[in-house]
């Protein structure tokens, strides 16, 4: 039985990612601060899990001691990283604390590694590295432009550390390359919980159906997209959750072809604002109130995967359409309405 740390584990991927790694036989040690989550997610993950419970460490993993402290009193076989500060918009108004956070809890989680001899690290990393792509699909060999955020930077520095840090051959990486990450586990326990109001499209388009916010504005509908709306690779948090699976299995069947590796997970496909929108309103039946704004700075235009090297290497394919992200997305609002 294998044992693995997933640091942010009470947050929306970790939680998901928990989920999916008991269920095919992992311990699981969460630990987390809860500054952008809460305890009773483990609850959650428990029902879930059909009475499995994942030990919760409350730990703020930036900080020297209490990282060193999860290390001393657990055995640990390897580590599923997503614990960061994750707004790009904030990481621009405060992008030291972003460097601080993001960068301190990844060199804290290696320096254990080396200390207590653990060798597997998956990274959650983004297709943020890629910048704006001259073209689409985007493998994973094009190389990393300029970060447009100093959170997009943290992602791209942790892999940067990684790739010379494997090379003594002590620590093995895979970092995965999220495209967009929407939707929630199909039971609506766990799902996105986002502090105020929403920076990403499907929870501002949950919250608005839902009458929290009077209306989603669609920034910008005059890109050069055929329908004038920015175009995205989302992904079904599940099938997502399931690629960290995936990962972790391949360190220890020993197929992993290199000490780093780094793969896109998203489905392949791009699809517009207004295309999510119509799958919303679609599924629930509900009449979307939308308007067109004027575009966000710092957006790409479009970008969707080459999954290709995913596929064929890691033998994972995202599973769950368009329509299934929209509808979980909004069974989960409305069992967030009723809590
Ligand atoms: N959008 C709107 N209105 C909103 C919110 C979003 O029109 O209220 C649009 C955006 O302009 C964009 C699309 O919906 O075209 C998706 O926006 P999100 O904010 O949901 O996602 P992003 O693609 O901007 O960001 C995501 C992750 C980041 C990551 C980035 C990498 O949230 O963490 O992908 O490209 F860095």
């Amino acid at each position: 039985m294998k044992t693995i740390l997933v640091t942010g584990g009470t947050g929306y991927i970790g939680s998901h990612t928990a989920v999916e790694l008991q269920a095919v036989g992992y311990d699981v040690i969460i630990a987390d601060n809860l500054v952008n989550s809460t305890a009773s997610v483990i609850d959650r993950i428990e029902r879930i899990s059909n009475g499995k419970r994942p030990l919760f460490i409350k730990a703020d993993l930036s900080n020297e001691t209490e990282a060193a402290a999860i290390f001393d009193n657990n055995k640990i076989d390897g580590i599923i990283n997503f614990a960061a500060f994750k707004a790009v918009g904030e990481s621009c108004e405060k992008p030291i604390e972003y460097y601080r956070n993001n960068l301190q809890i990844a060199i804290n989680m290696f320096v254990n590694m080396k200390k207590h001899g653990i060798k597997y690290f998956v990274q959650s990393s983004s297709c943020t590295v890629y910048g704006e792509p001259d073209s689409n699909p985007i493998s994973e060999n094009t190389p990393p432009k300029f970060a447009v955020s100093p959170y997009g930077n943290t992602k791209q520095m942790v892999e940067d550390m990684l790739q010379f840090i494997t090379q003594t051959g002590e620590i093995k990486a895979i970092a995965l390359r999220y495209f967009n990450p929407v939707g929630a586990h199909p039971t609506a326990l766990i799902g996105e919980l986002p502090n105020g109001i929403p920076n990403n499209l499907m929870p501002y388009i949950t919250q608005t159906a839902a009458g929290i916010r009077k209306q989603l504005t669609i920034f910008g509908n005059n890109y050069p997209t055929p329908d004038g709306t920015c175009i995205r690779d989302y992904i079904h948090v599940v099938d997502l959750a399931k690629a960290h699976v995936v990962a972790m299995d391949r360190f220890f069947e020993h197929k992993n072809k290199a000490n780093f590796e780094a793969f896109n997970i998203g489905t392949g496909n791009g699809f517009s604002v207004l295309d999510i929108i119509k799958s919303f309103e679609k599924t629930t039946g509900i009449k979307l109130n939308y308007c067109f704004g004027e575009r966000r700075a710092g957006d790409v235009v479009r970008i969707w995967a080459d999954t290709t090297f995913a596929e064929k290497e890691l033998g994972w394919k995202a599973e769950l359409s368009i329509d299934e992200m929209t509808l979980s997305a909004w069974h989960w609002q409305q069992q967030l309405a009723q809590e």
